[in-house]
């Protein structure tokens, strides 16, 4: 029987609660604009920008100030450390700027994929708070440098943080070992993040790559949700101070197959229903290659679908919601409206979508084509 070790106190866990449903108020969810450095080149590449710090601070300066009419449609940002050390035109930190709009700042803490010996190409994450759990638990309570900069994020403005693990659907994965070992990551982050007053977006991310059908997807989204949340309890997580942001249950990216917003919403919220106790407060999906439109649309078939929920069902979407944004930016100064006009479209349908009122039509510069990008590295 794991001893349960009292380590939140009662106001640390209304802390935690109350940011974490402030985030998926109704009509409310997550811009994910935490692309690392490498990342934003891939994106900037498209645009014919170059991708230099300058470039990266104006981008996401167009994000975080567009018109005061998103302000009821998001409820959080996360952010890459470069971001949240970074200064608006204004004078004002980007943390500032954000939180002046009523909107929790949360930074990306994990540093990325890299391999799991002994798989089939498998994966786990590395990152600063995992180390600092080792060094606690090495050195026995002693306060290791990266458990300080855990805490240092909080003093800085950010509420939330996220970390994003990967399982891979062929014929072979997810294995037993990247479920167990990504799981139990994700945990051990979660609880490192609670006792630092910051609530954690656990993220295991399966794949859309691959042609399996929506029933494969359906069956390894449980598995790894089902062991996602044996390892929260292990790890003595408090549940009412997370999210989740998982995959929508789809078919994959090569399937021949075509299901509709209905198939995929009722699959998606069957799992779900199955493996995620009711106490945690919010559910924020990652986007993962669907276009724009496709985003919206299964999000809102979500919340039409039949079958109860317990939790806010709603987005952190990066792709789904920045690129048609990006592309209207085209890196140009000229374009700083129509792009926040971009963004301020996708922001709308998807606060609709998560409370099941998007009547589509919404699409945008990009908002019809298809993000997918293989083998997706954040
Ligand atoms: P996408 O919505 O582009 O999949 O990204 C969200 C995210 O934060 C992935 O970690």
């Amino acid at each position: 029987m794991p001893h349960a070790y009292p380590f939140l106190s009662p106001e640390q866990k209304k802390e935690l609660s109350d940011i974490a449903k402030k985030i998926v108020a109704p009509g409310k969810g997550i811009l994910a604009a935490d692309e690392s450095t490498g990342s934003v080149a891939k994106r900037f590449q498209s645009i014919n920008t170059e991708n230099t710090e300058e470039n990266r601070r104006l981008y996401r300066q167009l994000l975080f100030t567009a018109d005061k009419e998103i302000d009821h449609c998001i409820g959080g940002v996360i952010l890459f450390h470069e971001t949240l050390y970074q200064k608006a035109d204004s004078g004002k930190t980007f943390a500032q700027v954000i939180k002046g709009r009523g909107w929790v700042v949360g930074i990306k803490v994990d540093k990325g994929v890299v391999p799991l010996a002994g798989t089939n190409g498998e994966t786990t994450t590395q990152g600063d708070v995992t180390d600092a759990v080792v060094v606690v638990v090495v050195y026995q309570g002693l306060d290791g440098f990266k458990m300080k900069r855990c805490f240092q994020y909080k003093k800085d403005g950010a509420d939330f943080a996220k970390w994003r693990c990967v399982l891979k659907i062929t014929p072979t994965t997810p294995s037993s070992l990247a479920i167990k070992e990504n799981c139990n990551v994700l945990a051990r982050y979660a609880s490192i993040c609670q006792m630092r007053g910051i609530v954690p977006i656990v993220e295991p991310e399966i794949l859309p790559d691959g042609d399996h059908n929506l029933k494969r997807c359906q069956y390894a989204t449980e598995k790894v949700l089902a062991a996602m949340y044996k390892a929260l309890s292990e790890h003595h997580v408090y549940l009412e101070g997370t999210l989740l942001k998982p995959n929508m249950v789809t078919a994959g990216h090569s399937c021949s197959h075509k299901y509709t917003s209905q198939e995929i919403a009722m699959a998606t919220v069957t799992a779900l229903r199955r493996t995620v106790p009711p106490a945690v407060p919010g559910i924020t999906f990652l986007s993962g290659g669907q276009s724009e439109e496709e985003a919206s649309i299964n999000l809102n078939s979500m919340n039409q679908c039949p079958l109860h929920r317990p939790w806010a069902v709603s987005f952190s979407y990066g792709r789904a919601l920045q690129a048609s944004a990006l592309k209207a930016w085209g890196g140009k100064k000229e374009n700083a409206k129509a792009c926040q006009a971009e963004l301020i479209k996708r922001a709308h349908a998807n606060s609709k979508a998560s409370i099941g009122k998007y009547e589509g039509g919404g699409a945008g510069a990009a908002a019809g084509e298809s993000l997918f990008v293989e083998n997706h590295a954040y």
